[in-house]
């Protein structure tokens, strides 16, 4: 089967570091209770002028430096993301400007924190059906924007930051082997106000905690077994797991439900970057790539969820 698979990955955060301790001179909340409740220590916060544009490009220029391929080859940039403020052009297409990509099809896509792996299904799609045969596929956030900083209950949550993986059309033999698996998306458009980001610009974050908590280590589990399932691997066979970084206690949680081997890598960068929204299973990917920890050809599911409430997971194998 022809298919397409991730030939390198790039991440950006930007440098300022948001504590607890700083937290707590803003707002009625403590370090032991954020450590607690969500395993935060810190998360990344975007300089006022910097825009979630900025923060994809650099992602996207050290993914593309690191894929060996020049700027023409690309034929499809698409960003995910819930908080760009432009609306056109597209965040993609100004990547893709800066970039000197001349000629991509870009576009925007936004399934909340579902967003890049409903974005890196979506490239694959394409690329199978031979409309590009290299796309940059981005998750990239500058949540502080939608944050009120006046509610302990969403301002200690979120963080600002960029991933990207490089998808290459694949003859899908040998080496060259389809490296995205089927993907496993849906969602619950009832339970839509359960993560809200709604009204006029500059909407501001909400939602309802305890019932997507419930929702996501009670329902997502069996979808994170189906997206093995559909790759024909059962969790087992694994080498790494990389979910939305929304909670700690929820990424522990559904991956002790899964049944993993004992020595599966699991991405747990919430607990340095916050919940960064569609931005996080790329960030937390290209990280753990980068020090080394998830070696090349290993399985890793990619299991995103969130405002939607939406889904979408895939396994890929690693670059
Ligand atoms: O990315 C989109 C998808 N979203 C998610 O996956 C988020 C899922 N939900 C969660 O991660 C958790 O529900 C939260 C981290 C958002 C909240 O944790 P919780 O254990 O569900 O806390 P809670 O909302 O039930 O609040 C418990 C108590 C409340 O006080 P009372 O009513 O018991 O007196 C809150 O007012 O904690 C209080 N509280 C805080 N206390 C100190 C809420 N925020 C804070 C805070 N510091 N920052």
């Amino acid at each position: 089967m022809p298919g397409s698979r991730i030939t390198a990955l790039g991440h950006y955060q930007p440098s300022r570091v948001l504590t607890n301790a700083e937290l707590e001179q803003l707002v009625d909340t403590n370090d032991a209770w954020i450590r607690q409740r969500t395993g935060i220590v810190t998360r990344r916060i975007a300089a006022e002028q910097e825009t979630v544009a900025d923060m994809a490009a650099e992602a996207a220029a050290k993914a593309l430096a690191a894929s060996g391929l020049e700027p023409a080859d690309i034929g499809l940039v698409t960003v995910a993301t819930c908080s760009n403020r432009d609306r056109c052009p597209s965040t993609a297409a100004q990547v893709a400007a800066r970039l000197g990509i001349p000629s991509a099809v870009c576009f925007d896509l936004n399934n909340g924190c579902a967003g890049f792996c409903t974005a890196l299904a979506t490239a694959d799609h394409t690329l199978r059906a031979g409309a590009a045969k290299h796309a940059l596929v981005i998750g990239a956030e500058k949540m502080s924007d939608l944050l009120e900083w006046t509610d302990r209950s969403t301002c200690i949550l979120l963080g600002d930051g960029a991933g990207v993986a490089v998808l290459s059309a694949t003859e899908g033999t040998g080496e060259d082997r389809a490296g995205i698996g089927p993907v496993v998306w849906g969602s619950d458009p009832t339970r839509g106000d359960a993560v809200r980001l709604m009204g006029a610009w500059q909407p501001r974050f909400a939602q309802e905690g305890q019932s997507v908590f419930r929702w996501a280590t009670s329902e997502l589990p069996a979808v994170a077994r189906e997206a093995c399932a559909r790759a024909g691997l059962t969790p087992a066979d694994l080498g790494g797991v990389v979910t939305h970084q929304a909670n700690l206690r929820i990424i522990e949680s559904l991956t002790r439900q899964l049944g993993l081997r004992e020595d599966v890598v699991i991405a747990r960068d919430v607990v340095d970057s916050g919940n960064t929204s569609a931005a996080s299973v790329p960030l937390a990917l290209s990280k753990l790539v980068e020090s080394g920890e998830l070696p090349s050809g290993s399985p890793v599911l990619l299991f995103a969820f969130g405002g939607g409430l939406s889904w979408a997971g895939q396994v890929v194998t690693c670059p």
